[in-house]
C-alpha cells in the first residue's frame, strides 16, 4: 500500500448522481441507488468518489443552482441516505468528496428570494451583485458593464426595482458577494456541516471566479470568458483577492484529519501555483490532456507543463480525460483533428465519427494516465467506454447550454445520460424510466456485457487500477523513455514503463514483462494506436 496520502495517488470516480443509478425506479439517479452500486466500485478498484451537486435545487444547471447547501434534493434522497452511503462507501474504504458550489447559488436560495424581496441597498441584496444599468448617451439603461455568462448572453439580469444582478452563468445562478463577511461565515459553516457527517473533502467549483473586480470595469471585447483566466488582474476570474478565502476554507478542513480539497480552477500555469501553496488547495483539476491533440509530442509537452510544476511545489498532478462538462472521450478521440467537439453534433457530418477509432484511442488514453504519477479523476462509464450521445433531439435537452447558445451548441446532456448495466430491462438497467433517453446502443456497453469479459474496456480499467496500485503508486517520478517517433513512452521509479504507439506505423513490442496492453492479443508488435504496460525481466 501507498505512504502517501490517498488522494496524491488516488482514482476518484465521479458520480453524476441523476444519472448513475435509480434506487426508487422514478427515473433519476439517486444516493440509494449509488449505495446499491458501491460494492461495484469497489471491486473495480477506485479510491474516492466525487458526487456532483445532490442539494435540493430548481436543476437549472445539472444541480449547480443550489437552492439549500445543508439538505438533499428529494429526487436524490435524503440526508439519512446520504449518511448511510457515506459510512458504507468507509467500510469499503471509498472516500467521499461533495460539490461546494461558493461562486453563486439559486435563485430559489432563500437569501435570493429575500434580496428580490427586499429594496436596493438593503442588508439582504448586499449578499450578491446587485447595482444599477449603465446609461448610454442617447438615455437608454442596459446592463451595468459588457460581462458575459459563460453559458451566453449578458452576465446581468435586471429585476422589477431596475437594478441588476451579475451572474456569471445562468440568470437561475446569482453570483455571492464574496467580499461580505455573512457570506464567508456562511461557507465556513457549510463545509463544516458536511465534514462532520464524513465527507472526506470537496470538489470547488469555479474556484477561480469568487472574486470580482468591485468597481466593475467593462472588459476588452476580444477577451474570451473561459481562457481570460490567463489575463492578469482580469476584473472576475482568477484574482489575488480569492486566495484569502480558500485559507478560510483550509484552516476549517485542518481541524479535521485527513481531509481535502480539489480546485476547479481554469487558470494559466503561472497562476496554479498560487492556488497550491500549503495553506491553500490541497490539489486542482488540470484540463490540459483533455484538451491536448492526440499525438505524441503533443501528449509529452502537456503531461510535463502539468508534472513539473506539480512536482516543484510538493503537490500531486491530476489527470482528468472526460467529466460532466465535456464530449465524452471515445467520441471525441472518433472526430478528424480539425472538428470542434462542442460544435460537431450541430454541424456534422455524423460520418465523420469513426468509433473504432476513438474507442482504441481511448484504451491508450486510459494506459497513459492510470502510469503516470499523481491522482486520476474517471468520469461514471468511463470505465465502460461509454460514447458520447451526440444525436440527442433539440427538445430533450436540459442544459443552459443548450438553451442559450442559439442553437449553435447542444451543450453538455450527451455525456449525462444514465448509465446502462444491463444489455437487457427498462432504461438497461438504471431503474425506471430514464430521465434522459438512452441510445439503443447503449445496450453493448451495459456493465453486465463487460464485467469479467476478457478484452473488455471494464476488464482493461479493473486490471490497470489493480497494477497502478502494486506499481505505480509509492513515488512520483516520471522519466521519459526515447522511443521514436510517434511513440510516447515513461518509466516511473519502480521501472514499469508505458509505452503507447500513437503514430500510424506499428512498432516492435518493447521488451520487458507484459503487464497489460490495450488490446487484448498485442505479443510481438505495437501497431499504431495501442499501448502496453511493461516491467523489467
Ligand atoms: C462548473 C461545473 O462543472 C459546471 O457543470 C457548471 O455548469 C458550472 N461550473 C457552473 O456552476
Amino acid at each position: 500500500m501507498s505512504t502517501l496520502d490517498w488522494w496524491r495517488t488516488g482514482t476518484i470516480y465521479q458520480v453524476y448522481i441523476r444519472s448513475f443509478a435509480d434506487g426508487n425506479g422514478d427515473g433519476t439517479g439517486d444516493i440509494n441507488g449509488l449505495r446499491s452500486k458501491l460494492p461495484y466500485l469497489a471491486d473495480l478498484g477506485i479510491d474516492g468518489i466525487w458526487i456532483n451537486p445532490w442539494y435540493p435545487s430548481p436543476l437549472l444547471d445539472g444541480g449547480y443552482d443550489v437552492a439549500d447547501y445543508r439538505d438533499i434534493h428529494p429526487s436524490f434522497g435524503t440526508l439519512e441516505d446520504a449518511d448511510a452511503m457515506i459510512e458504507e462507501a468507509h467500510e469499503l474504504g471509498i472516500r467521499i468528496l461533495v460539490d461546494l458550489v461558493p461562486n453563486h447559488c439559486s435563485w430559489d436560495h432563500v437569501w435570493f428570494k429575500a434580496a428580490l424581496q427586499a429594496a436596493p441597498g438593503s442588508p439582504e441584496r448586499a449578499r450578491f451583485h446587485f447595482t444599477e444599468g449603465s446609461v448610454a448617451d442617447d438615455g437608454t439603461v442596459g446592463p451595468p458593464n459588457n460581462w458575459k455568462s459563460v453559458f451566453g448572453g449578458p452576465a446581468w439580469t435586471q429585476v422589477d426595482d431596475g437594478q441588476w444582478y451579475l451572474h456569471l452563468f445562468d440568470p437561475s445562478q446569482p453570483d455571492l458577494d464574496w467580499t461580505h463577511p455573512e457570506v464567508r461565515e456562511e461557507f465556513r459553516s457549510i463545509l463544516r456541516f458536511w465534514l462532520d457527517r464524513g465527507a472526506d473533502g470537496f470538489r470547488v467549483d469555479v474556484a477561480h471566479g469568487l472574486a470580482k473586480d468591485m468597481d466593475f470595469p467593462d472588459l476588452s471585447d476580444h477577451v474570451q470568458i473561459l481562457s481570460s483566466a490567463k489575463q492578469p488582474n482580469h476584473a472576475h476570474w482568477d484574482r489575488d483577492e480569492l486566495h484569502e478565502i480558500v485559507r478560510e476554507w483550509r484552516a476549517v478542513l485542518d481541524e479535521y484529519d485527513g481531509r481535502m480539497m480539489v480546485a476547479e480552477a481554469w487558470v494559466s500555469e503561472e497562476s496554479l501555483p498560487k492556488y497550491l501553496r500549503p495553506d491553500e488547495y490541497h490539489q486542482s483539476f488540470s484540463f490540459d490532456l483533455l484538451m491536448a491533440a492526440w499525438n505524441a509530442d503533443a501528449y509529452r509537452s502537456t503531461i510535463t507543463s502539468v508534472y513539473e510544476p506539480a512536482k516543484a511545489l510538493g503537490a500531486a498532478s491530476t489527470w482528468v480525460l472526460s467529466n460532466h462538462d465535456v464530449m465524452r472521450h471515445t467520441t471525441r478521440f472518433g472526430l478528424p483533428a480539425d472538428e470542434s467537439w462542442r460544435t460537431w453534433p450541430v454541424t456534422g457530418p455524423a460520418d465523420a465519427l469513426d468509433t473504432e477509432l476513438g474507442e482504441r484511442r481511448a484504451r491508450v488514453a486510459a494506459l497513459i494516465t492510470l502510469g503516470l504519477p499523481g491522482a486520476s479523476y474517471l468520469y461514471q462509464g468511463e470505465e465502460l467506454g461509454l460514447p458520447e450521445v451526440w444525436e440527442l433531439p433539440w427538445d430533450v435537452l436540459d442544459d443552459p447550454v443548450a438553451r442559450r447558445s442559439e442553437g449553435t451548441q447542444k451543450g453538455r446532456d450527451g455525456c449525462r445520460v444514465p448509465i446502462p448495466w444491463t444489455a437487457a430491462g427498462e432504461s438497461f438497467g438504471f431503474g425506471g424510466p430514464a430521465w434522459m433517453p438512452q441510445p439503443e446502443r447503449f445496450a453493448a456497453y451495459a456493465t453486465d456485457q463487460q464485467i469479467g469479459v476478457d478484452g473488455s474496456f471494464h476488464s482493461l480499467y479493473k486490471d490497470a487500477l489493480r497494477i497502478r496500485r502494486e506499481h505505480f503508486v509509492d513515488d512520483a517520478e516520471l522519466t521519459w523513455i526515447d522511443a521514436g517517433d510517434g511513440v510516447l513512452a515513461y518509466s516511473r521509479a519502480s521501472g514499469v514503463r508505458c509505452v503507447a504507439n500513437m503514430g500510424a506505423e506499428p512498432v516492435p513490442m518493447p521488451a520487458g514483462e507484459i503487464l497489460l496492453t490495450s488490446m487484448p492479443g498485442l505479443t510481438d508488435e505495437l501497431p499504431s494506436d495501442t499501448a502496453v504496460w511493461l516491467r523489467p525481466t
